[in-house]
């Protein structure tokens, strides 16, 4: 049986090209555009729980918090309002990935990271200073505009930079910098929250603009990707600067295929309404159903209510922000093993056994909670082991994302599209992970009052389809330059028959002998 996996290593073109500071700096640099996506999702959450925040601008929310004596422990923080205020943030983000996509193909990668920072960076002053809800608003509006412009750009500019053999390592810098994000964020809302006359909320908030300087200086300090200059017509430009990023002399069979992937391009005068021809399939299908799976493995219910989630089986205040300190570590220390071993196992390893391990964990987690709350949430007196034991696995599960789709939903899709959709196929990842990132933090909360434990076991058969989905699906692309994926789909047991022998062609010749046996 063909593998679904795809391609074998030595099907395709060696580009020479090291792993120079150059570029490595480069990538580091650029990668930092995930702190401030991964500071706001860090950051919400705590603020929402902050007494003196909600006094000052959901005072609603703060009376049902304090008033409320029921026992039911699944319902306790249900809210429209404030779920509104951490997802609104969520439906900029989407808006603004779309705008993005012809700033991002017209002008260059780097213009797009500059209005992502200064963006974001505006937002983080006016959140830091409200004084009314309005402000609150108007801030996260355009923290969400810089969020949409970032991601956008951000995963396209790694994956073109990086020397393909590298290619996974770097990009997942992007998803790093989004652990770090929210690790600071966790650990600051934990110190901030202790600040005697209640403003800690104002710090955390305006603290953003820390990360947002970050990006908005890096985006002027860094160079333009070949890609992205070849694009805009600048050819010798682009010449010197691939020469340069892959630190070596003999770039021309790269460069050339560069120029034929940007001819291709030229061709394309509607980039959205192409994504619709029939060669296109396996990349719309991808740019769609990587980042809406992404969502439904259920992990934004740990970043952003893991306070609340801890609180609700157990542990209080402290410890449950000290929980959430923990699955923060358990995330950044996963992403590293996933930076290690994404070029020598592959993508589909990785999501193969981190849905594996996710899976596994939900159901834990769903009969430990099921067997202790029951149905009317009252768990009595929880034993502290117990708690304990649910965190674990929590954490476990954590570590499956964190090598796996985490990651992996923002590599995967920056490299698989070619150049004459990449702009606006990207912009369809970002908005379509926004959305449901929205969904699930909109209806979270209610969910868990309504589905109780279940919530843990809906979530969990969304991680079975998705591993079943990349098994059958998903061409491996680890080891192939980006402007040669087009073989991938070419050689797999399904795509194959939407894709013609011409078909985003830039020289890329049909190898079916490099497709593996299982
Ligand atoms: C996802 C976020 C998530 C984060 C957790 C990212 O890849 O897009 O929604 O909160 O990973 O680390």
């Amino acid at each position: 049986m063909p593998a679904v996996g795809g391609i074998g290593p030595g099907g395709g073109k060696e580009y020479p090209g090291n792993l120079t500071p150059f570029v490595t700096v480069t990538c580091i640099v650029a990668a930092m555009g995930g702190l401030i996506f991964g500071y706001d999702i860090g950051i919400s959450g705590g603020v929402t729980s902050m007494d003196p925040f909600l006094k000052k601008f959901f005072m609603s929310v703060y009376r049902k918090k304090h008033n409320d004596k029921t026992t039911n422990e699944y319902c306790q923080y249900d809210s429209q309002t404030l779920t509104m205020f951490t997802s609104s943030l969520y439906l900029a983000a989407l808006l603004s990935s779309l705008v993005a996509s012809t700033i991002t193909r017209r002008f260059g990668r780097k213009l797009s990271m500059l209005f992502g920072g200064l963006l974001f960076l505006i937002g983080a002053l006016i959140n830091g200073f409200a004084q009314a809800i309005w402000m609150l608003i108007v801030g996260r509006i355009l923290l969400g505009f810089g969020i949409g412009f970032a991601n956008q750009s951000v995963p396209l500019y790694l994956s073109e930079m990086a020397p393909y053999k590298y290619r996974g390592a770097l990009n997942i810098g992007f998803q790093l910098s989004i652990t770090v994000g929210i690790l600071v964020a966790n650990v600051l809302n934990y110190f901030f929250a202790k600040i005697k006359g209640g403003w800690g909320w104002r710090l955390s908030l305006g603290g953003a603009m820390v990360p947002a300087l970050i990006i908005t200086i890096g985006s002027l300090v860094l160079p333009d990707t070949p890609n992205s200059m070849i694009e805009r017509g600048e050819h010798e430009k682009a010449r010197q600067q691939l020469r340069k990023v892959r630190g070596v002399e003999d770039i021309d069979e790269e460069f050339n295929d560069l120029i034929a992937a940007s001819e291709e391009s030229k061709k394309v005068e509607h980039p959205w309404r192409n994504l619709l021809q029939r060669k296109y399939r396996p990349h719309l299908t991808m740019a769609i159903m990587i980042p809406f799976f992404q969502q439904f493995t259920g992990i934004n219910v740990i970043m952003f209510y893991a306070p609340v989630l801890f609180g609700s089986i157990g542990f209080k205040d402290d410890s449950a922000l000290m929980s959430a300190v923990i699955t923060g570590v358990v995330n950044v220390a996963a992403t590293v093993v996933s930076i290690y071993g994404v070029d020598k196992w592959g993508r589909r390893a990785l999501f193969l056994e981190g849905g594996a391990q996710m899976i596994i964990c939900q159901a834990v987690v769903a009969a430990a909670i099921g067997a202790k709350f029951g149905i009317d949430g009252n768990p009595g007196d929880l034993p502290k082991w117990y708690a304990i034991v649910v965190v674990m696995f929590i954490c476990i599960y954590v570590a499956g994302f964190a090598w796996s789709w985490g990651p992996l939903g923002w590599l995967v899709p920056s490299e698989i599209f070619p150049l004459e959709i990449r702009s606006a196929a990207q912009s369809i990842n970002v908005s379509v992970n926004m959305l449901f990132t929205f969904f699930v933090a909109q209806i979270f909360l209610t969910m868990l009052c309504h589905m109780k434990f279940g919530l843990f076991i809906f979530f969990g058969f969304f991680v079975v389809i998705m591993t079943i989905f990349i098994y059958f699906f998903l061409p491996e692309t680890k080891g192939i330059p980006i402007e040669e994926m087009g073989k991938v789909w070419k050689a797999h047991p399904y795509w194959s028959k939407f894709v013609e022998n011409d078909d985003y062609g830039h020289g890329v010749e049909l190898n079916k002998g490099a497709v593996k046996n299982v």
